[in-house]
Order: structure tokens, then sequence, then C-alpha cells
């Protein structure tokens, strides 16, 4: 397959995570298509369920671009789901009005277990339609950002069956059977290969695992049953595609003690989440990898000049030398949807602003 996009006119993001001197500090959102903008709900009201948004591909292509079209973002995430690839594995999505996702088939006992299978062909072709169809609407204005979830996050909620607060039953599991967890961490590790490289052929210019869960485990359990698997996935991911390098950003919530070991993994970037400080966040790291994060979501609920006082507080913790090199800016985790339109313009305009000026410095 060979498609013929438009040539990129910001590429600022895809230096930063390959730790190239940029003008500024650029910066895109977790989550940043969704409920908060009031164009993205009409859209959603317009395609019925979240699904039917996700699995049509000009929908998404739609609401993919309405941050874009709104803030100068410097990069586009595809509009998808992380739970896309357990569905397709047969578990059944669907999303109850006002509840967060659930399974009709979780994964309940040995026999659900060694039943499971990668997606078959074509059942996640949804996905990459919507890639392609993202990236040409994009027109080269910022590079397209393919997502995953990690195999233990998928797992978290294809045996618990929805989300959870405590991780009883996938916890019970992985410490009763951890052979069956590890069957579905393969499967789950096989199937995030196969989509994420997919996703880059069909035009995702970089990568993002999220790992929303990993934070719950233990240490040592984080390592065997989320890091390692991680650490496979990002080694057998394309690292090329037309001509150009393709950056991994692996996103443990949570995992700011394995800052280290995360930032081993061979991934490019490594996603923090604000309870870390990026300054020491960066002494750990060294020049391994870059750093994306870190500012706390609720900070977008406070007023403009205590929203600027701390994009500036978090790029400076960033530190010298060299300032904001391989830095890319963004939340901690996901946008609220309570979140203010007008309060992303003031964080898009101020990290703009203030890093360009750190650099004359
Ligand atoms: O970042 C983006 O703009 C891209 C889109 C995106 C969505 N989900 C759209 C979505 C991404 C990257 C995700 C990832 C995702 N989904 C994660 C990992 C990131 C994280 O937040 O930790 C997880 C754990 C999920 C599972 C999931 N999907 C949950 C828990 C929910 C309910 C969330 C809620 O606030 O109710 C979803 C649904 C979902 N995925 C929505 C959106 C915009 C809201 C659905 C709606 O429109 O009603």
């Amino acid at each position: 397959m060979s498609n013929h996009f438009a040539l990129l006119q910001n590429d600022t993001f895809l230096k930063a995570l390959l730790r190239e001197p940029t003008d500024y500090t650029p910066l895109w959102l977790m989550r940043q298509a969704g409920r908060y903008l009031p164009e993205y709900r009409a859209t959603r009201k317009n395609a019925g369920s979240f699904m039917s948004l996700a699995k049509n591909p000009q929908f998404a292509t739609e609401v993919t671009l309405q941050p874009i079209d709104r803030y100068a973002l410097d990069a586009a995430i595809l509009f998808s789901d992380i739970l896309t690839v357990p569905d397709a594995m047969g578990l059944g999505l669907y999303f109850e009005e006002g509840e967060g996702p659930k399974f009709e088939r979780p994964l309940k006992d040995e026999k659900d277990v060694m039943a499971l299978k990668k997606p078959e062909a074509g059942s996640l072709q949804y996905v990459f339609d919507a890639v392609t169809e993202i990236r040409r609407a994009l027109n080269g204005r910022v590079p397209l950002i393919g997502f995953s979830g990690s195999p233990w996050t998928l797992a978290c909620y294809m045996v618990e069956g929805q989300g959870s607060r405590e991780f009883h039953k996938v916890k019970t599991m992985m410490y009763q059977r951890p052979d069956l967890m590890h069957h579905i961490l393969r499967t789950n590790a096989d199937a995030v290969v196969e989509y994420l490289n997919a996703q880059i052929e069909a035009g995702a210019q970089a990568v993002m695992i999220f790992d929303s869960w990993g934070g719950a485990l233990a240490d040592a359990a984080y390592q065997e049953f989320s890091l390692s698997y991680m650490q496979d996935i990002v080694q057998r991911l394309h690292k090329e595609q037309d001509g150009r390098r393709v950056p991994s950003i692996v996103f443990t919530k949570g995992g700011g003690l394995w800052l280290e070991q995360i930032a081993q993994t061979g991934a490019e970037a490594v996603g923090l989440d604000w309870t870390m400080n990026l300054g020491q966040a960066r002494r750990l790291v060294g020049d391994r990898v870059a750093l994306q994060g870190n500012l706390d979501p609720a900070i977008l609920f406070a007023k403009p000049d205590q929203i600027r006082h701390l994009v500036k507080e978090t790029l400076d913790s960033y530190g010298t030398p060299n300032a904001g090199h391989g830095h890319v800016f963004n939340l901690g985790h996901g946008i609220s949807q309570f979140t203010p339109p007008e309060s992303v313009s003031v964080l898009v305009d101020m990290v703009h602003e203030y890093s360009r000026q750190q650099r004359q410095n």
C-alpha cells in the first residue's frame, strides 16, 4: 500500500520526540477531542453512540480535526478508543449512557482465557481507514498520533468487564493464576503490535501506548505484567515509514517511580502524570528519552492568570541547559469534560509564547 500525503508543515512535535532542537515547546492534550467541546457533542449526537462515532471514518475525522481547527495544537490524535482491540477479539464493547465502557463477554475463567484470539483480519479496518482519512484531511498541518492501550490496561477491562477501583478480579487472576494472566497479556501484546504497525502503515506518524492502570500494580508486578510487554511491543514496532522516523511514547499513569526503567524500553519518549517534577524526571532519564507532560488537568478549572502561572512553572521546571529541548507539553492525564474551552486557548497560547521566550535567554 502506498499513500501520498501532503508535506508536513509543522514537525515541531516529531522533532521534540526525537530530542532535536525546536523554536518552541510543542503541545497537544490527551483526549483533546471530546465532550468539553460543543462541536464534539454535536457530532456525537448525530452519530448516536460513541461506538458509531468511532466506527465511522468520516465522523472520526471530523472530531479529530475539531480541536486542531480551534487551537494552535502541534499534533492531532486519532479519534478512537483503546478498547476497540478487545472488542475486535469478540468481547462485545458497549457504553451505557452516563457510564464508562463495559464488555458483554468478559474473561471470567480458564475456558474464556484459553479461547482468546487476536482480532481477525479486517475487524479493525475501520480504525486504519480513519487514520488514512484523518491524515489526508490534516493535509500536512500537524502530525497524526496513533495509539493503543497497554496489554495490562486492556486486560484490566477484559477481566473486570468494566472500569474498576480495586481491580479485584484482574488482580485475583494475576496472583492466583499468573499463567492465565500471561496468556492474556501475550495475546494482547501480539494484537497491539499488529494494530500499531497497521496504524503506522495507514499514516500514523507517531504512536503512544496508554498504560492507564500500570500504576495500580506493586513493584515487581509492574515489571512482570506491564512493563515487559510494553518493551516487547516497542521493539517490534516499525521504526520508519516513508523515510521518516516514527517515534513511540510510553505512558504509565502513576509510573513515576519506574521512570528510569520505562526510559529503557526503547521508546523515544515517556509520558508523565502530574505527580512528578519535570526537572527531576529529566535528571533521572538524562538524554535517553524525550518527556511528555505533565500539567494537572484540573488547573484548567482555575482563572487565566493562574493557568499562565502554572504553565510557566511547568516549562521552567524542565530546566536548563537547552530549555525545552526534548519536551512535549501535555496534561498529566486526559482533559476533563467539564473544562471551559476558553481555558485551553489560554494554555496553548502561553505554552507557545513562554517557551519561545525561554529559548531567547
Ligand atoms: O485523546 C484523544 O482525543 C483521542 C481519543 C481517545 C479516547 N479514548 C476517546 C474517548 C483516547 C486516546 C482514548 C484512550 C482511552 N480510552 C484510555 C486511555 C487513556 C486514559 O484516559 O487513561 C482508556 C482507559 C479508555 C477507556 C475509556 N473509553 C473510558 C474509561 C471511557 C469513558 C470515559 C468517560 O469520561 O466517560 C471511554 C469513552 C471515551 N473514549 C470517550 C472519548 C471521547 C467519551 C465517550 C463519549 O463521547 O461519551
